[in-house]
């Protein structure tokens, strides 16, 4: 059942389709008076509104526009003469859902109500939808009270607002994706896309066609024109993931693209205007990369207009019991189970592991904590062994002479150690070998030649 406000200064126009209304099963309320009905309006708060556009005083387009700063706006029908259909035009300018020519057929009308219902109920729930998803990628999401996670907040409540290019910087797991998100979703480019792209997961010219699209024939199996990315995101964001791993060729046309604001399609000749916010993260040091010639200087001058660099997890361990209930609480609400405890020297290891996967590994230990524990206590056994082994006990020492198997020449022992490192690297990142030789800081063709070791 909606709430439907009418306002009509002839009684009988008013009766009917108040009757209408309510033999649809809807509330009505009726009003002679545009000024009665505006004073209305809020505590009303309608789904839709019927008004008539010419009343004395005060007229049908007073009611939009009060109908337009409501923070809920209903859908408005105007109702008019046959002389003023240009004037019902303008109101759909206005934002006004149809307009409806004196006299009517009352099935039409009746069909009329019932669109703009389900057009306010479409738009009630797509607001909803977005709230949601804005919650989700607001900075409270972003979990940390050390000071170094608060420098980052600021850095991000002064320029999410803004158009400025940004470049985001930190080891694997350290919350690039989050902190891009919640930039395009406190921005005002909240509503339009939001889209990210890995530039390490495709080979160079697929990227190209991928970020630029392309045009048919471009090149084999163009089959159609194809729209990139950049041009999904107009008006919004795209997110340029691993922008280290991005070819050299293809650092120079994104140069251009940045400094003319214009993209062209693989196989174009016309340039595409486009209005896109452009976010970048890194997950090595492009500085470094610029050093060796890796890394266009000027390309990374025109990203980082502004840098937010995030801190490894093992320079901000206050952060980590934080941390870790925030993911016992988003476990436990995923599977609707209550949140677990976690025991003082499980606690004690997490603070203490190092974390080379950042935040990422510390999620992935608490979810299979939360799996694996009896009775929602989180114990140190079940915590991965390299976690549980920095415990208390150790005090965070390598484990004693005793327990090693001496006798065994050096050259084998480290490289055994060396194959169980990668090995549970590997496995950390669910069998990718790519994101483990990343993580590991080697080459791939390096982590090959240690596992056959
Ligand atoms: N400060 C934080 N608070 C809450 N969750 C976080 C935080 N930082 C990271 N996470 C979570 O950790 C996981 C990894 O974060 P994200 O994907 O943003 O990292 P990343 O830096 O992009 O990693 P990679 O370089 O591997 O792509 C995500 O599930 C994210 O929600
Ligand atoms: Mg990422």
């Amino acid at each position: 059942m909606a709430r439907i406000l009418i306002i009509d200064d002839e009684p009988a126009m008013v009766e009917v389709i108040s009757t209408i209304c309510r033999d649809m099963g809807h509330q009505a309320f009726p009003f002679n008076s545009a000024a009665r009905a505006i004073e209305a309006l809020p505590g009303t708060m309608p789904q839709l509104v019927v008004a008539d556009i010419k009343m004395q005083h005060l007229t049908g387009f007073d009611v939009l526009r009060a109908c337009n700063d409501l923070s809920q706006r209903p859908a408005v029908i105007m109702v008019t003469g046959y002389a003023s259909v240009e004037t019902a035009v303008e109101a759909m300018k206005l934002g006004a859902f149809d307009y409806v020519t004196k006299p009517f057929k009352i099935d039409q009308f009746q069909l009329t109500l019932q669109r703009a219902l389900d057009f306010q109920c479409a738009v009630r729930e797509n607001t909803i939808l977005k709230r949601e998803l804005k919650d989700r990628y607001k900075f409270e999401n972003i979990v940390g009270t050390s000071s170094k996670m608060q420098q980052v907040y600021n850095l991000i409540a002064k320029v999410a607002d803004t158009d400025s290019t940004i470049l985001i910087q930190g080891e694997s797991g350290t919350g690039k994706e989050l902190v891009a998100r919640a930039l395009h979703f406190n921005s005002r480019r909240q509503h339009h896309p939001f889209v990210a792209i890995n530039c390490s997961a495709l080979p160079e010219n697929l990227l190209e066609s991928e970020l630029f699209g392309h045009k048919k024939g471009a090149f084999t199996g163009a089959v159609q024109d194809k729209m990139g990315l950049f041009e999904e995101a107009h008006h919004g964001t795209i997110f340029l993931d691993e922008i280290n791993s991005m070819a050299q060729t293809l650092q120079t046309k994104l140069l251009r693209v940045l400094q003319e604001r214009t993209i062209r399609r693989v196989g174009d000749t016309k340039n595409i205007p486009i209005s896109v916010r452009v976010l970048a993260a890194s997950n090595e040091s492009l500085h470094e990369k610029i050093l060796t010639g890796g890394f266009r200087e000027d390309l990374y001058y025109r990203l980082a207009v502004i840098p937010i660099d995030l801190p490894p997890l093992r320079d901000r361990p206050e952060d980590i019991p934080l941390l870790a209930q925030h993911f016992m609480q988003k476990v436990a609400a995923q599977n609707q189970t209550p949140v677990p405890k976690i025991e003082a020297d499980a606690m004690e290891a997490l603070t203490k592991y190092a974390w080379p996967g950042n935040v990422r590994e510390l999620e992935n230990a608490i979810e299979r904590a939360c799996a694996l524990c009896d009775d929602s206590r989180i114990t140190l056994t079940d915590l991965p062994a390299q976690v549980a082994q920095r415990s208390a006990a150790h005090g965070g020492e390598p484990p004693e002479p005793g327990k090693l198997p001496v006798g065994e020449p050096l050259d084998a022992y480290v490289k055994n150690l060396e194959r169980r490192f990668i090995e549970e690297t590997i496995h950390f990142n669910d069998g990718s070998r790519d994101r483990a030789a990343k993580m590991l800081g080697i080459s791939m063709a390096t982590l090959y030649r240690k596992l056959a070791n």
